[in-house]
């Protein structure tokens, strides 16, 4: 495994040149297992929710996501997740010093996708927060970070994540990347410049997701 100071390098010079970069090994094997594990768990157990889009909440839109989801937050740490929450926090003081992104704080969840699941085309910051007209929210999601907890994934299962690389809801041709959802594997991109989607796949698909927030004052 490449040294976290390596990793962080590669991590600065890929989002200061394209605004999205690929981290394999984020995080020891056996951790990633653990977080796996936990998730396993929580969605066979019926702990998770069932996520949810749009600005009315209360809507399920399962059309539009399948995946069940579940907020971590203190009450939820334990050996696994504090290794997780350590290195990210890291990441962002990292990020904050090289790049002056003033990230503040993260959300985090585990998600699971069913199979067949999928995630449609959408984006993790809403442009209309930036535009000064009211009800700005006191935080801003500004770096969207996914960690993949799929042990032994193959790229005929699916499940990619979808990276739209120009800026545009509709743009049928568009390039992009499709990136597998290998256990370890950290993907990180600016919220605010990518559409992107998940496709589905033919087994469950685990995930950690958090968003790096500014605080709007
Ligand atoms: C999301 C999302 C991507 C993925 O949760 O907003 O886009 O690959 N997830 O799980
Ligand atoms: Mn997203």
């Amino acid at each position: 495994m490449q040294k976290f100071h390596t990793q962080l390098t590669t991590i600065i010079d890929d989002l200061t040149e394209n605004g999205y970069a690929i981290c394999e090994d984020f995080l020891p094997a056996q951790i990633i297992q653990a977080l796996a594990g936990k998730a396993e768990e929580r969605y066979i157990d019926g702990e998770m929710l069932v996520a949810k889009t749009g600005k009315n909440a209360n809507t399920q839109h399962s059309a539009i996501r399948s995946d069940s989801i579940y907020w971590l937050d203190e009450d939820s740490l334990n050996n696994s997740t504090q290794t997780y929450f350590a290195k990210i926090e890291a990441l962002k003081v990292a990020l904050n010093q090289n790049l002056f992104m003033n990230l503040h704080d993260i959300e985090t969840h585990l998600a699971v996708y069913p199979i067949g699941g999928v995630y449609l085309k959408h984006l993790d910051q809403f442009k209309q927060i930036n535009n000064g007209t009211a009800l700005i929210p006191a935080q801003v999601r500004q770096l969207s970070s996914v960690l993949y907890l799929n042990d032994n994934w193959q790229a005929d299962e699916g499940g990619e994540l979808r990276l739209h690389l120009n800026d545009t809801a509709s743009n049928n041709g568009s390039k992009y990347i499709d990136i597998l959802p290998i256990a370890g594997r950290l993907v990180l991109f600016l919220s605010a410049d990518f559409w992107h989607e998940v496709l589905p796949a033919t087994r469950n698909r685990i995930s950690l997701t958090g968003w790096f927030r500014t605080r709007v004052s």
